[in-house]
C-alpha cells in the first residue's frame, strides 16, 4: 500500500537520454520514461493496451512511442494516435500517462490522480549544479521496504555503529546528542546537536579542524511520504556554531529519495553535497566515501527486511525512535486520507481489451 498522490523521484536526469527509453517499476507500476524533442521528460505506463507488450520494447519518435509488436503509436498523453492498417482509432486505445517534472537533476513523477499534481510539493535541492559544492549521486536498488530506509535516516543514532569507518564518530556522542523532533507542514523535522565530539574519519579527510574535537549538528527533514533531506555541519569546538557563526564550518547536504519499487524493494536515490571552505579544505574534496556510507545502510536495511520477513513482531520502541515514529504516522495519515477521499487509481486493463477494430 503506497501513497499515490505524491511526487516521487523516478530517475536521475542523466538516466533518461534523448531518443532512449528507461523502464522502471515504481510503486508496482511499470513506468516508461523518455524525452520529448524539446528535452522535457515524459512518462507512460510501460504496457501496450493492445496485447500487453511493454512499450519499452518499441521506439521513440516525434514525441511518441511506437509499440514494438504491432506498431500502435502513443503520444505523450498516452492517447493512441496511429493503428497500422486501419483509419479508426478505438477510444479505448490509450495507456496511462504520468505527470513528470524535472528539477535539480531529478525527474519527479506523480503516481496518483493527475488533477491533484501540485508542483509546489516538489522538494527543492539545488546543489547538483553549484560550483560552490562538490556533488555526488547514485541510485541503489535496495531489497527492503522504503519505510525501513526512512526509519534509518530519521534515527541517526545508528551513525556511530553502522558508519564508524566514515561519518561515524563515537556511538556515545550520537546516542547522547541533544535531539528535538517536531512536525512540519509536509513532514517531520529532527534536529540533533553534538557538541565537543570526536571528528569522524571522513570529516578529517577533507577539512582542517583546528581543535581536536568538534561541534556537530544534524538537521533531518522528512517530506512525506518518501524524501529525507539532511543538513549536517561541523566546526572547531566552541567557536560559535550554536550561535550561527558558521562561515568556517564543514557543511553537507544529503538528499534521499526512497521511491518504492515494490513492497519489499526500493529505488534509493541518494546524493551528497559538501561545501568548500577557503583555507580549511583538504585534498580534492572527494565524496567517494559516501558510496561506502550508503552501502552500509543498504546492508543494514536489507538484513533487517530479511529478519522481519521471518518474524515481523514483536519489536520494542526506545527514545530515539521519535523521528521515525512521527514519520510513519505522517505516512499512515496520508494513506488514510487517500483511502477516504480519493477514487481508486485507474485499474489495470482487463486481459481481454476492447476490440481495436
Ligand atoms: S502489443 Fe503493442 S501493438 Fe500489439
Ligand atoms: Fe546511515
Amino acid at each position: 500500500m503506497f501513497v499515490r498522490n505524491a511526487w516521487y523521484v523516478g530517475a536521475w536526469s542523466d538516466e533518461i537520454a534523448a531518443g532512449a527509453m528507461l523502464s522502471r517499476t515504481l510503486l508496482g507500476d511499470p513506468v516508461l520514461f523518455y524525452r520529448l524533442a524539446d528535452g522535457s521528460p515524459a512518462a507512460l505506463a510501460d504496457r501496450c493496451c493492445h496485447r500487453g507488450l511493454p512499450l519499452s520494447h518499441g521506439r521513440v519518435q516525434d514525441d511518441c512511442v511506437t509499440c514494438g509488436y504491432h506498431g500502435l503509436t502513443f503520444d505523450r498523453t498516452g492517447a493512441c494516435v496511429r493503428v497500422p492498417g486501419q483509419e479508426r482509432i478505438p477510444p479505448a486505445a490509450r495507456v496511462r500517462s504520468y505527470p513528470v517534472r524535472e528539477r535539480d537533476n531529478m525527474v519527479w513523477v506523480w503516481m496518483g490522480d493527475p488533477a491533484s499534481a501540485d508542483d509546489t510539493l516538489i522538494v527543492s535541492h539545488p546543489f547538483a549544479q553549484s560550483p560552490e559544492w562538490t556533488f555526488l549521486k547514485d541510485r541503489y536498488l535496495v531489497q527492503a521496504n522504503y519505510q525501513l530506509i526512512t526509519d534509518n535516516l530519521m534515527d541517526l543514532t545508528h551513525v556511530g555503529y553502522v558508519h564508524n569507518r566514515t561519518i561515524g564518530g563515537t556511538p556515545q556522542a550520537h546516542s547522547e546528542a541533544v535531539s528535538r523532533t517536531r512536525a512540519t507542514e509536509h513532514g517531520v523535522r529532527v534536529e540533533r546537536w553534538m557538541p565537543d565530539s570526536v571528528p569522524p574519519p571522513s570529516y578529517i579527510a577533507v577539512h582542517e579542524f583546528r581543535t581536536p574535537r568538534i561541534d556537530r549538528w544534524m538537521e533531518i527533514e522528512f517530506f512525506a511520504p518518501a524524501v529525507v533531506r539532511i543538513h549536517t555541519g561541523a566546526m572547531d569546538t566552541g567557536t560559535g556554531a550554536r550561535e550561527g557563526l558558521r562561515d568556517d564550518a564543514l557543511l553537507f547536504w544529503g538528499f534521499n529519495a526512497q521511491t518504492p519499487e515494490t513492497e519489499t524493494t526500493t529505488h534509493y536515490f541518494w546524493s551528497g553535497a559538501r561545501s568548500h571552505v577557503a583555507g580549511r579544505s583538504i585534498g580534492e574534496q572527494r565524496l567517494d566515501s559516501l558510496r561506502i556510507t550508503f552501502s552500509e545502510d543498504k546492508d543494514i536495511v536489507e538484513a533487517q527486511q530479511a529478519s522481519l520477513n521471518r518474524q515481523p513482531e514483536p519489536l520494542v520502541m526506545i527514545a530515539s525512535d521519535g523521528g521515525m515514529v512521527a514519520a510513519r504516522r505522517r505516512v499512515a495519515a496520508m494513506l488514510r486520507a487517500e483511502a477516504e477521499t480519493v477514487a481508486p487509481v485507474e485499474p489495470a486493463p482487463a486481459s481481454a481489451p476492447a476490440a481495436l477494430d
